[in-house]
């Protein structure tokens, strides 16, 4: 057995506990950014819940930065930090779901060294620039799925560029994860769906992988069990706290195991979609690919995928994985494929090329590393649909 670990940021988990954002960041400072979405947290009444632990522990200056889109982009990112500096706040607060949080974390970088996000994102390369400072940063989670609250990883896309790539650095850890479940439970029955899987994948990809970590292994081991019952329950019953709590619980495990074991080809192929088509969601990219990405993967890694399978409830076959995956996005309602997406046959080639151009590192710990035409194929299988 070997592993490592390590993992700076404090987590603060518990129904209430966003109330108590205020008295943690005045450890920080008086002078607050929030990066935040358009609707969400305003709706939900997160926001307010923020604003109004922070006054009442004295907090003098409070900006809000409410742009977040979706795939959220470097220009957002950009314009935050613009006002991070502007305003010389002490820290930043990420509310949201994991767009929001990934933004706060990318400002937080940008905002305290030179240049611009589009610097600090990962090429195969390497990043442009390597970053030596940051601001504190506290992550609050509206959704169950993404894991940034807990780790280093910034998944920003560029516009124009059409590409969409990720800052990983220890200097982006959060300071602080406070982890509500209570926040999670406005979320849409498909918004719990998608974050849900996102989780499942994290949690699927880190196990299966070919980098060695029994720590991390384990914590994906208990966040694919918690997912396989806990995520129907909190489809059915959106308002059962216990199941929004485990929900959240196992998004926070996959979220640390991907830290330390990263992810795979359903990531490294995902990506290029959402980047290329912005309305698609990374959970639903997530979904459509990893029927046809399981299938190819699970005969380099027998043993880990017989244990899914048997996580998920099936024979302990590394075949059965695919059933079993199959089921269960039906189940919460995403057996879809690339083309109910709105993904075009003939842009597959032009992904088929990003993958390489941009997540080729993935390659080497897929548990079968793909050639360019194995990429293709599995695009072509996951526009389809099997
Ligand atoms: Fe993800």
């Amino acid at each position: 057995m070997n592993f490592d670990f390590y993992l700076p940021t404090e987590i603060i988990f518990g129904v209430g506990t966003v109330d108590r954002v205020g008295e943690i960041g005045k450890r920080f400072g008086y002078r607050v950014l929030i990066v935040t979405g358009k609707k969400s947290s305003k709706e939900n009444g997160a926001l307010n819940r923020v604003i109004e632990s922070l006054k009442r522990n004295g907090a003098e200056e409070i900006f809000i930065f409410d742009q977040i889109e979706p795939n959220p982009t470097d220009k957002s990112v950009n314009l935050a930090s613009e006002i991070a500096v502007k305003e010389k706040v002490d820290y930043i607060i990420g509310l949201g779901g994991g767009s929001s949080l990934d933004s706060a974390k990318a400002v937080s970088i940008v905002s305290s060294n030179e240049g611009y996000a589009w610097d600090y994102v990962n090429y195969p390369e390497g990043p442009r620039l390597i970053p030596f400072l940051n601001r504190p940063v506290i992550c609050i989670p509206t959704t169950a799925g993404t894991g940034s609250e807990v780790n280093r990883y910034s998944v920003i896309s560029n516009n124009i560029r059409k590409e969409k790539l990720v800052i990983s650095h220890s200097l982006n850890y959060p300071k602080v994860a406070i982890i509500d479940p209570s926040l999670t439970i406005s979320m849409k029955k498909r918004l719990t769906a998608m974050t849900g899987i996102d989780a499942l994948m994290h949690a699927l990809e880190s196990l299966t992988n070919k980098l060695s970590n029994a720590f991390a292994e384990d914590l994906a081991i208990r966040a694919i069990q918690i997912i396989k019952k806990w995520l129907p329950i909190a489809l059915e019953e959106p308002e059962n706290i216990k199941a929004r709590s485990y929900m959240s619980y196992a998004a926070m495990l996959a979220g640390i195991a991907i830290d330390r074991k990263r992810v795979a080809l359903i990531h490294g192929m995902e990506h290029p979609v959402s980047a290329h088509y912005p309305s698609v969601a990374h959970g639903e990219g997530l979904a459509a690919l990893s029927i046809a990405i399981t299938d190819f993967n699970h005969k380099g890694n027998t043993q880990k995928y017989a244990l899914f399978a048997e996580l998920m409830g099936y024979e302990p076959k590394s075949s059965m994985a695919v059933k079993a995956l199959e089921d269960f996005l039906e189940k919460v309602g995403l057996r879809i494929s690339l083309k109910d997406l709105g993904v075009e046959r003939e842009k597959l080639e032009k992904l088929t090329e990003d993958v390489y151009m941009l997540s080729r590192g993935l390659f080497a710990i897929n548990p079968v590393e793909p050639t360019l035409e194995d990429i293709h194929r599995l695009y072509e299988r996951a526009y389809e649909g099997y």
